[in-house]
C-alpha cells in the first residue's frame, strides 16, 4: 500500500464540524491522498475514513469492511431505504460507542479515483459504514445521535477528548 500514515483529527478540532467541499477534477493529488488514507485507515483497524479526519475538508472517502477497497470521491446517497441500528465507533472520537439508527440499503453516486462517474447499491454494513463516512463530510459525528443517556455516559469522556486536543496544541 503507497503512502504515508497520516494523523487523526480528534473530536474537539474544529474541522471535523466543517462541511467539506466537493472535488472539482480527481487528480494526481486526490489519488496519492486517497491511497494515504486507505493505508491510515488499515493501519488503525478502521473500516471507513473521510478527508477531515485527517484535516482535509474535501469530500473524499475510503472505505472497506473486509470484501474490497472503496477510494470515492464526491460521494452522495440518491435513495435509501429500512433501518438498521448499529453500535458504531470512529476514529476520531476514540473510546466511544454509540448505536446509530441508520438506512438499511442506500444507493450512491460517486466518482472514482479516475474521476469516472459511478453508482451502486450498498446493504447492511457496507450501507452504515458509507452514511457514516458521508456525514463526515457535512460535519456530523456519532456523538449527535447519542441518546440522553448515551450523552451522560459519554461527557466526561469527550471532555477528555477535548482537553487532549488542547494540550497537543500547546506541544509545538
Ligand atoms: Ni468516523
Amino acid at each position: 500500500m503507497p503512502g504515508t500514515k497520516l494523523k487523526i483529527k480528534i473530536f474537539g478540532e474544529p474541522i471535523l464540524r466543517k462541511k467539506a467541499k466537493p472535488v472539482s477534477q480527481v487528480t494526481d493529488e486526490y489519488r496519492r491522498i486517497l491511497s494515504q488514507m486507505a493505508k491510515t485507515m488499515y493501519e488503525d483497524s478502521g473500516v471507513g475514513l473521510a478527508a477531515p479526519q485527517i484535516g482535509l475538508s474535501e469530500q473524499l472517502i475510503v472505505v472497506d469492511i473486509g470484501d474490497g477497497l472503496y477510494k470515492l470521491v464526491n460521494p452522495k446517497i440518491v435513495k435509501s431505504q429500512g433501518k438498521q441500528s448499529i453500535n458504531e465507533g470512529c476514529l476520531s472520537v476514540p473510546g466511544v460507542c454509540i448505536k446509530v439508527k441508520r438506512a438499511k440499503q442506500v444507493w450512491l453516486q460517486a466518482q472514482d479515483e479516475n474521476g469516472r462517474f459511478i453508482e451502486f447499491e450498498a446493504k447492511n454494513l457496507f450501507a452504515c459504514v458509507l452514511q457514516h463516512e458521508i456525514d463526515h463530510l457535512k460535519g456530523k459525528l456519532i456523538v449527535d445521535y447519542a441518546s440522553l443517556l448515551e450523552k451522560l455516559r459519554i461527557k466526561r469522556k469527550l471532555a477528555g477528548l477535548k482537553t487532549k486536543v488542547k494540550a497537543a496544541k500547546l506541544q509545538l
